[in-house]
């Protein structure tokens, strides 16, 4: 069975952007592929966190992992925080990787300039190195993730070839090179006030995004005023229509209908209509959510299935290490296992 690995930070409550582009992947995987989901919380302290609230969104974002359908007996599910081969891991990735390469990602280019540079953390910098690390650690095939994760994904991919080359053999690779999984529709699901701009938990503006712990009353009125355009007019065309053509996506990933069906159906009536519908669909699918991810807060259970995520994860992470180790020449052969 191949192995699959992915992640969202608790850096805020997850928007159906993390919903469409992340986990609906992960559970339409965990059938067919050994799954490790990890909730990395050591990525979401790039930036300033409240530590009470960072703690708190950790154990909220692990129960909507559950309520969504995740199941504990076929997917490992963890927090980063709790393996520490991630943190050791990454520091021989860092070493490995080139200030030029990490200068380049997209994420920390756009993050640097909203923060100003002097003002930024230097993990802002390194944090795809601790990404790579997350990766290897679990020997991980393929990784689902939405676009905007695909340049960390080809860092991962060239960290690995250039690390099995320097400290590894033709026939005996040391890590596992993985294949990015994107979405067909959803890989990027837009913000409702700035169509062109990336949905993101931590938008600055609350009506741009929707929390999949939005009450239904609050889902109805962001899908109400999100921007469209004045054509009047149910088409899907990101160039010329970014706004019904974002709705049409979400639209479709929430009931499973393809976007052509949808718009077809909706190519005589209005955008009133057309987002009566979208918010009843939307709230459908959270609702039942976001009723179970409450029975799970106030519950053992979400406990102890992180205790034994975390071993699971543990022990899988530590092999890789050592075997790392072994390869740059940290530490004395064969007398310190982890
Ligand atoms: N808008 C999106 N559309 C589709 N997929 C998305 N993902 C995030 N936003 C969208 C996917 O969700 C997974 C987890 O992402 P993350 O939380 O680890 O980091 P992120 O990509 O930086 O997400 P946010 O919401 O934008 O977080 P903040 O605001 O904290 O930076 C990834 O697979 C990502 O592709």
């Amino acid at each position: 069975m191949e192995t699959i690995f992915s992640g969202i930070q608790p850096s805020g409550i997850p928007t159906i952007g993390n919903y469409i582009g992340a986990m609906q992947q992960f559970v339409a995987l965990q059938d067919d592929y050994n799954c490790y989901y990890c909730i990395v919380d050591e990525h979401a302290i790039t930036v300033p966190q409240d530590r009470l609230k960072l703690r708190q969104q950790t154990l909220e974002l692990a129960a909507l992992y559950l309520a969504v359908g995740l199941d504990p007996e076929k997917a490992t599910i963890f927090i980063q925080s709790e393996v520490s081969a991630h943190a050791e891991a990454a520091w021989i990735v860092q070493c490995n990787t080139t200030i030029g390469e990490l200068e380049r990602m997209t994420q920390f280019k756009d993050k640097s300039q909203n923060n100003g540079r002097t003002g930024v953390s230097a993990a802002l910098l390194t944090y795809p190195p601790l990404m790579v690390a997350d990766i290897i650690l679990y020997n991980a095939n393929l990784v689902p993730v939405g676009e905007d994760q695909k340049q960390h994904l080809e860092l991962t991919r060239d960290f690995v070839e250039r690390f099995n080359n320097r400290y590894g053999t033709a026939d005996q690779p040391i890590l596992v090179k993985p294949e990015v999984k994107i979405p067909k529709h959803g890989a990027r699901i837009m913000s409702l006030q700035e169509p062109t701009k990336k949905m993101s938990k931590s938008d600055t503006n609350a009506k741009g995004y929707i929390s999949m712990l939005d009450e239904p009353a609050a889902i109805r009125k962001k899908i109400k005023s999100a921007v469209t355009d004045s054509s009047g007019k149910i088409e899907y065309d990101v160039e010329n229509k970014p706004g019904i053509s974002n709705l049409l996506t979400i639209f479709s990933a929430m009931t499973g209908e393809s976007i052509a069906t949808l718009a077809d159906r909706y190519k005589d009536a209005g955008y009133g209509e057309f987002k009566t519908d979208l918010a009843e669909a939307v709230v459908a699918v959270l609702e039942p959510i976001q009723t179970r991810q409450k029975e799970l807060l106030s519950s053992d259970e979400l406990h102890e299935i992180l205790d034994t995520g975390a071993e699971k994860a543990n022990k899988v992470a530590k092999k890789t290490l050592q075997k790392m180790r072994n390869g740059v020449g940290l530490g004395r052969k064969g007398r310190m296992t982890l």
